[in-house]
């Protein structure tokens, strides 16, 4: 039953000034309106860029979207963002418990939901991520945490229209090593198991995307498994010919 419209979608981390930001995402439109993308394309920049980044999309199938957003609606949070500051723009997404927001900024579930919470309530789809660290793994608790995060960062309210869920094993972020397809496919069910419980049979509709170390050489064989349904791209997205090389997977 996979109904699902694969999603390829750009991380740009914390990567970029005016000029760059503007060609990448001028350059990720053009091919995009050149050639039919054959799945649904997303660029996350820093929020200094996302309005010039949608300036240079308008017109293209490409959509733009943040990369963390604040649970409340506005306040007093010094250097925040609302997720209904995202929306305002004309973002469509934001990602929500990167490994790198949970780790660096303490981020737990219960923050990481709130925060999916407010992108849901701004109209917003989250990009919910989740993913073991090298420890965990060794110590074989994989799926055990990955099924702990869907549970506790899952909004109230989710919907394969409104959530999407990110599989990131934080040790294969940005090292060039990834898990073998039938290693991320085995986690993805998992994922999609536990979703299952939680929302019902409306989790066969829900998109899963693979992230950590994709790139054109890898893309095809990660993006064939049953149950994943796109990529989380970082390093690779900072590249107009790379990001388009993933896309290159589902054509
Ligand atoms: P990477 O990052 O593609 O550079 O490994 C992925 C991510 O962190 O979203």
């Amino acid at each position: 039953m996979n109904k699902r419209r694969p999603l390829i979608a750009g991380n740009w981390k914390m990567n970029g000034l005016a000029a760059d930001g503007a060609a990448l995402a001028k350059a990720v439109a053009d091919k995009a309106r050149a050639g039919a993308p054959p799945c649904e394309l997303l660029v996350c920049p820093p929020f200094t860029l996302i309005d010039r980044a949608i300036a240079a999309v308008k017109g293209s199938p490409v959509a733009v979207g943040g990369q963390d957003c604040h649970a409340a609606v506005s306040g007093a949070h010094t250097g925040d963002v609302a997720a209904e500051m995202l929306k305002d723009l004309g973002c469509a997404y934001v990602i929500v418990g990167h490994s790198e927001r949970r780790a660096d900024h303490g981020e737990t579930d219960a923050v990481v939901k709130a925060k999916a919470e407010a992108a849901l309530r701004a109209g917003l789809v989250a990009i919910v991520c989740v993913g073991e660290t090298e420890a965990e793994r060794d110590a074989g608790r994989t799926e055990a945490v990955v099924a702990r995060q869907v549970k506790g960062s899952l909004p109230a309210g989710a919907t394969p229209a409104n959530l999407v869920v990110a599989y990131e094993p934080v040790w294969a972020i940005g090292t060039g090593r990834t898990p073998t397809p039938a290693d991320a496919q085995a986690v993805h069910a998992r994922i999609r198991a536990e979703l299952k419980d939680l929302i019902g049979e409306a989790a066969d509709a829900v998109r899963l995307l693979y992230g950590g170390s994709v790139k054109p050489s890898n893309a095809k064989e990660l993006m064939a498994q049953a149950d994943i349904d796109g990529a989380l791209v970082g390093g690779a997205a900072l590249k107009a010919e790379d990001f388009w090389g993933i896309v290159q997977a589902y054509a």
